[in-house]
């Protein structure tokens, strides 16, 4: 009888060790790979690629310049194509000063579903195994992203949804105030993934800027939003494409990454806002080591009050 008791005690004590615990984790996390930023810099000047002229932006329409492109030449691709929604008439809507909005924003001339379909099954070619594609898109022809990317034989991985604070104004129905942004890959066993946040969700909410009296088109994604998807999909000196311009956003964001980018706009006045938007961003300069955005004991321990006490015991007993 004896026996028994000690023997479920020993259990029961085993169980509570297994126990989960939210946050316990949190204290232990470390980014997957971290990089100071000299090595940074240093994996920037050192790569190769196969694409002749690399942080390049080409004029041209997407589905052309694509087929020049050589096999397997991308480390991750930053797709925000129109949404094919009439942009150019609801600018008020959006609360956008139309003197500052660049004109001749191009909208799709093919049906939805072609035009998605003629550009993204372009894109396995060009991704290279580890390659991830994060894709931007509304709800009103979602169908067609999906369609034509699971044609294209790319790998859902994940199906994240943005939300920002404004949209535009509707008399009666809901405010749509988030995006969807569709991460696919072409490898599912070799695709690259930097696990820089210990507990990353697929729901981002980050706020749009709204900058006024700087001239633009109608689209521009906020800076961090791009970042992020560089942050978690590819390593300094990585070539970061975008089939779709628009402001720049994503060169800025590589460049200032310590990625190199290559892509394609076809509303030639868009040229001098990108350019002016990419000299004004010096090389590095929003780069950060992935630990620096750890947070910090003192907010862990306010979130996980019951992790904390658990951590704090156990690195005490490793010290004695
Ligand atoms: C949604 S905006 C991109 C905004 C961009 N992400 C930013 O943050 O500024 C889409 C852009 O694609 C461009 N575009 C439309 N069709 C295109 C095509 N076939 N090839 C290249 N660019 C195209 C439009 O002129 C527009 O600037």
């Amino acid at each position: 009888m004896l026996m028994k008791s000690k023997r479920r005690t020993k259990k029961a004590k085993k169980e509570r060790t297994n126990e989960y615990i939210p946050g316990l984790a949190a204290f232990k996390f470390d980014p997957t790979e971290d990089w100071d930023a000299g090595k940074a810099q240093n994996l920037f000047e050192t790569s190769v690629s196969k694409i002749k002229k690399t942080d390049a932006i080409r004029f041209e329409d997407c589905t052309l310049g694509m087929s020049k492109m050589p096999n397997e030449c991308v480390d991750l691709v930053i797709a925000d194509p129109p949404f094919g929604i009439n942009f150019s008439n609801s600018e008020q809507l959006y609360n956008r000063d139309p003197e500052y909005v660049v004109s001749d924003y191009h909208e799709v001339d093919l049906n939805y579903g072609d035009f998605t379909l003629s550009w993204i099954s372009k894109l396995p070619r060009l991704m290279k195994k580890t390659s991830s594609a994060y894709i931007f898109s509304g709800w009103n022809n979602l169908e067609y992203v999906l369609s034509a990317a699971r044609d294209s034989g790319l790998t859902l991985l994940n199906h994240i949804i943005w939300t920002f604070q404004f949209g535009a104004f509707t008399q009666k129905k809901f405010v749509s105030s988030h995006y969807h942004i569709l991460l696919y890959i072409k490898d599912p066993k070799a695709y690259y993934y930097n696990k820089i946040e210990h507990y990353p969700l697929d729901s981002w909410d980050l706020k749009r800027k709204y900058s006024r009296g700087e001239s633009k088109n109608s689209t521009k994604l906020p800076l961090e939003l791009v970042q992020k998807c560089i942050d978690f999909s590819s390593k300094p000196g990585d070539l970061v494409f975008d089939p779709f311009m628009g402001n720049g956003t994503t060169a800025v964001a590589a460049k200032g990454s310590y990625r190199h980018y290559y892509g394609f706009e076809i509303n030639k006045n868009l040229k001098k806002t990108i350019d002016n938007n990419i000299k004004s961003t010096k090389l590095g300069s929003i780069y950060r080591e992935y630990k620096t955005l750890k947070p910090t004991i003192e907010e862990l321990k306010k979130k996980y009050p019951r992790a904390y006490k658990i951590h704090n015991n156990k690195e005490k007993s490793e010290e004695d």
